[in-house]
């Protein structure tokens, strides 16, 4: 489908590979040396995904370059999935959290920085009640949970080839129109059909379908798809989805965690949606671990008449770092001195060169390849159009192209980011980050067709 020769492909990995072990021997040393204390040679196990056949070790990350542990420098346009996507160690954070360090990170009581945090959240996603997590996966996990309590309904809705963390209802995908574990679902504690409902994005037939049953706690989605290449709502599907939770009673949950590319509002600010809960993580504490979850005025009094006073620390609903003095002091920092408006503005602007430059190069090739942009993210992907659902998007995925294609940027200074060909944009970002791509993926291009 991605209309590349595989001989073609097999010959410039196996240069590549070679490329790439020259260049990096230090990084070898260590990898050899790590597989004897942590499995696979890595400290979590999704770092084996990254090119190459040992991951690159780094030495230090600053703004949107990394250096590695062999003197080699990057643009980075994987910014850590998102957990950068201020820029590497941006100063402003630095500067809040070598402050808090240095007066207490975690004493089980609110600082004054929780007001700050709070008071931004609900001016920028207009939503008046917020709570804080480690993580993107607990913010989820915990909207689900208080979403079955106040509702009684028993399951979720979300959309097929989603990603919201490893939330254990989302871990799954339709086969064959039927609910199925997602291949490499871990010791999955229940059938996912017990727990969960799917639907394509932008099958409003299937939606109204699925929710007729009554059962669906709440709709947990991204506004766009973003963990399986970049899948865009239709025009009117927000809409629809918004009235069909209405009229059934239903929950509906917007995970913005990476959607917050689209601006200081995220998704739901540039489109003006109206979810009753808002997720989100990463980027929002400028690298250090924090997740938030917002909801309605509404709802956080039925959060109260819900909560046993006595056993609100067991309810599994919290985390004992959660709401920490250390993560609030970052995201204080990071929403009002780095994720600022005009911080959009440039990065949008240089989303938008990455994308043209990347059609141009398609075009220019006649390559059956297409880019979708999200805000200041953006993604190539090996189908002639943009895929309107995510088993459409599954459908194009070409492992060995894709391999190819992140060696081939690795061992030019280009970090995109793994498992697929996704680009992303900071405050620290340039566009000279910017054209050292276009530069290398037109060398690809040529390479791939023109041999
Ligand atoms: C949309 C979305 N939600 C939630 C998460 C989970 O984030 P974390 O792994 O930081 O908990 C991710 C991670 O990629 C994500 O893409």
């Amino acid at each position: 489908m991605s209309g590349v020769d595989r001989g073609r492909i097999a010959e410039l990995m196996d240069r590549e590979q070679s490329r790439f072990a020259d260049a990096h021997p230090e990084s070898k040393r260590l990898h050899d040396r790590a597989k004897d204390s942590l499995l696979d040679g890595v400290p979590m196990n999704w770092m084996t995904r990254w090119p190459g056949a040992f991951p690159v070790f780094v030495e230090s990350a600053q703004g949107a370059d990394v250096t590695d542990v062999d003197g080699n420098t990057y643009a980075d346009l994987c910014l850590g999935d998102t957990g950068a996507m201020t820029g590497h160690s941006p100063p402003a954070t630095v500067e809040a959290v070598r402050a808090r360090v240095a007066k207490g990170i975690t004493a089980m009581l609110p600082t004054e920085d929780a007001l700050h945090v709070g008071e931004e959240m609900r001016r920028r996603f207009d939503m008046p009640n917020w709570q804080f997590s480690l993580s993107a996966t607990d913010a989820n996990r915990f909207v689900v949970r208080i979403a079955r309590e106040i509702t009684g309904r028993p399951k979720i809705l979300v959309h097929n080839h989603c990603y919201h963390g490893s939330v254990d209802e989302t871990i799954t995908t339709l086969v064959d129109g039927q609910v199925r574990l997602r291949e490499g679902n871990v010791g999955a504690p229940v059938d996912p059909a017990e727990t969960t409902r799917i639907v394509e994005i932008n099958d409003l037939e299937a939606l109204e379908r699925e929710l007729s049953h009554g059962d669906v706690a709440c709709v947990l989605v991204e506004p766009a798809l973003t963990n399986i290449g970049i899948v865009l709502a239709d025009e009117g599907y927000h809409e629809a989805l918004r009235d069909l939770t209405r009229e059934t009673g239903t929950f509906l949950v917007i995970d913005e965690t990476h959607t917050l590319c689209c601006g200081p509002g995220g998704y739901t600010g540039v489109a003006g949606l109206e979810p009753d809960f808002l997720t989100m993580g990463k980027a929002i504490g400028g690298g250090i671990p924090i997740g938030a979850y917002g909801f309605t005025e509404e709802i956080g009094r039925r959060v109260i008449d819900h909560t046993v006073p006595v056993a609100a620390d067991v309810g599994g609903v919290g985390g004992t770092l959660a709401g920490n003095a250390l993560s609030l002091a970052a995201a204080r920092a990071t929403l009002t001195e780095v994720l600022t408006e005009d911080a959009f503005e440039r990065m949008i602007a240089l989303g938008e060169r990455f994308e043209t430059a990347v059609s141009a190069t398609i075009a220019e090739h006649s390559l059956p390849w297409s880019i979708t942009r999200l805000g200041c993210r953006a993604e190539y992907m090996f189908s002639p159009s943009p895929p309107r659902t995510g088993g459409e998007a599954a459908a194009a995925l070409d492992e060995d192209l894709d391999a190819l294609l992140h060696l081939y940027m690795l061992n030019r200074g280009i970090l995109l980011t793994p498992f697929h060909m996704m680009a992303l944009m900071s405050p620290a970002t340039t566009e000279a980050h910017v054209d050292r791509h276009s530069e290398a993926f037109a060398e690809a291009a040529a390479e791939l067709v023109d041999a």
